[in-house]
């Protein structure tokens, strides 16, 4: 039995890492921030729902977690229209307009719904995913991605970030042979935003789909330190009681 707990805490960290080859940048996110949240909210309708449904969420549970109203959800997310052309509802699930086939024909890949993209690929791959586009001509869309190689998405927020070169560097290894490694990105064409602000923006737009991919935990986690408070201060009654029933026993 030892053996094999052995061989699991020897194993996890290796199949963690098999997870991806590159190397991925911490995400610098809080869920306690909830102007990040917010902020990250917004961009996500703007910049990905229009090829990205979130078709596990509703708007009005956006609003309600991230103390925003209705009416102001309405008006800085929704951008679609029901079938009988009135604005979406706010009670309505995050769907995405553009249709599947259509996203294969464009794309040639489905559009994955990112409502649990988080718990999938973790916050520190979506964080380097959404800041290691780079110009590629190879590529259909001129786009590739250190995260991501050959990312059939094209690089939308590039208007934002600018354009990147990415430089490899040739190594070797102790076979004798050669392999590309990511060294470093080049800005060949600078965005509205500055590097620090693109990373600011990646990181609140990374902060919602983290709250995204489980909602709850914003409750779980202010709940827990109220339960810890409570077992603390229970545990002292406790040892109280226990005194006073056996102080006639001894
Ligand atoms: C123009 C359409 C389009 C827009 C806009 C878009 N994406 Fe994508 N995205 C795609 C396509 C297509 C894929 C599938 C790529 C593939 O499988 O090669 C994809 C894949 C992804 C993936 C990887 C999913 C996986 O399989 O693990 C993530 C994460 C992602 N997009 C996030 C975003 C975010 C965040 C935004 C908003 C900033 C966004 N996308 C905007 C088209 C788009």
């Amino acid at each position: 039995m030892k053996k094999i707990f052995a061989l699991f805490f020897i194993a996890f960290p290796a199949m963690v890492m098999a997870n991806s080859g590159a190397h991925l940048d911490h995400a610098p996110i809080d869920l306690t921030d909830n102007a990040s949240l917010q902020r990250g909210a917004k961009s996500f309708a703007k910049y990905c729902m229009g090829c990205h449904g979130a078709e596990y969420m509703r708007y009005n549970r956006i609003a309600r977690d991230l103390g925003m109203t209705e009416a102001e959800v309405t008006e800085s997310m929704i951008f679609t229209r029901d079938k009988d052309g009135e604005r979406t509802k706010p009670g309505a699930l995050m769907k995405v307009a553009m249709d599947g086939d259509f996203a294969k024909a464009a794309f040639g890949t489905k559009v994955p719904g990112l409502t649990v993209i988080a718990r999938a690929r973790g916050a520190d791959w979506l964080y380097t995913y959404l800041r290691t586009f780079y110009q590629d001509d190879s590529r259909p869309t001129g786009m590739n991605n250190i995260a991501f190689p050959k990312v059939g998405m094209p690089n939308v927020l590039w208007e934002l970030q600018g354009i990147q070169k990415a430089v490899f560097e040739t190594e070797t290894d102790h076979e004798g042979n050669a392999k590309e490694v990511f060294e470093k990105m080049e800005l060949v064409k600078p965005g509205t935003m500055s590097p620090e602000e693109y990373d600011a923006f990646a990181a609140d737009l990374v902060n919602f789909l983290v709250y995204m991919g489980e909602p709850v935990q914003l409750e779980r986690k202010s709940l827990g330190v109220y339960v810890l408070a409570f077992l603390f201060f229970f545990a002292i009654v406790a040892y109280m009681l226990k005194k006073e029933y056996w102080k006639d026993v001894h």
